[in-house]
C-alpha cells in the first residue's frame, strides 16, 4: 500500500471526470490525496459535473460515489494557496498527476513558470525527481503543445493522454474513463483492479 499522499492538480481543460474518477480510485485504496484546483479548472469541473459552483468540491466527490468516510483523506487547495505544503520539496509525497491538463498549464509546466500552487507543485515534482503524470486535453494539438509535451518528457514527466481503450468492452462512461485512470494508477505504482489486465 502507498502511504505517502498523491497530489492531483485539476486545470481548466475539458475532462474533469478523469480527475474526479482518479481521486475516487485513490481514496478507495486508502491513499491521501491533495487536490489543487485552478480557477478555470473549478469552473469547467462544476460545469461538466452539472453542479452549482457555489457547492464545495466535496459535494462533487459525494455525487461521484466517494463514500463520506473517504472524504477525510482528501485535502482541497486552490491555485492561490501558494504557501501550501506541496509548494515545497521538503513535503514528501509519492507523485503528482495533472488531470486534466490544459494547454496553458502544460506550457507553464514546460517553461518552469511556477506562478500558482498547481504549476509550482508540478515544478517541485520535476526538480525532486518525483513522478509527474500529465494528462493533456486538447484536440488537435499544435506544434507549441507538442513541443511543450516533449519538454516535460525530457524533464522526467510522463505525458499520458486521456485516450481510452476499448478492449475491455467498457459499457459505461465511467468504465471508459477508468481505462485511462487505470494507466495513471499504474504509473504511480498503486495497485488497483479498475479494469482487467490483458491476458489475465
Ligand atoms: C468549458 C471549457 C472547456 C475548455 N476545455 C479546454 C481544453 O480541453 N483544453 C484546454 O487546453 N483548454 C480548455 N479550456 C480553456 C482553459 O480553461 C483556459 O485556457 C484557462 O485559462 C486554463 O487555465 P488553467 O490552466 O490555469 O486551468 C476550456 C475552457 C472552457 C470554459
Amino acid at each position: 500500500m502507498n502511504h505517502l499522499p498523491i497530489v492531483v492538480g485539476i486545470s481548466g481543460a475539458s475532462g474533469a471526470i478523469y480527475g474526479v474518477r482518479l481521486i475516487k480510485a485513490l481514496v478507495e485504496t486508502q491513499v491521501e490525496v491533495m487536490v489543487i484546483l485552478s480557477d478555470a479548472g473549478k469552473g469547467v469541473l462544476f460545469h461538466e459535473m452539472r453542479m452549482d459552483p457555489e457547492q464545495p468540491f466535496s459535494d462533487v466527490l459525494l455525487a461521484s460515489g466517494v463514500g463520506p468516510d473517504a472524504l477525510d483523506r482528501v485535502t482541497v487547495l486552490s491555485q492561490h494557496q501558494m504557501a501550501s505544503e506541496t509548494a515545497s520539496g521538503s513535503f514528501l509525497h509519492s507523485g503528482m498527476v495533472v488531470c486534466p491538463c490544459s494547454m496553458k498549464t502544460l506550457s507553464a509546466i514546460a517553461a518552469g513558470y511556477a506562478d500558482n500552487l498547481l504549476t509550482r507543485s508540478a515544478d517541485v515534482c520535476l526538480k525532486e525527481r518525483r513522478p509527474l503524470v500529465v494528462v493533456p486535453r486538447e484536440t488537435p494539438f499544435n506544434l507549441i503543445h507538442l513541443e511543450n509535451m516533449a519538454a516535460i518528457t525530457r524533464a522526467g514527466g510522463v505525458i499520458l493522454p486521456p485516450s481510452p481503450s476499448f478492449y475491455s468492452f467498457p459499457a459505461t462512461l465511467e468504465a471508459l474513463v477508468d481505462t485511462v485512470v487505470a494507466r495513471i494508477l499504474d504509473h504511480l505504482k498503486i495497485e488497483h483492479d479498475l479494469i482487467p489486465r490483458w491476458g489475465s
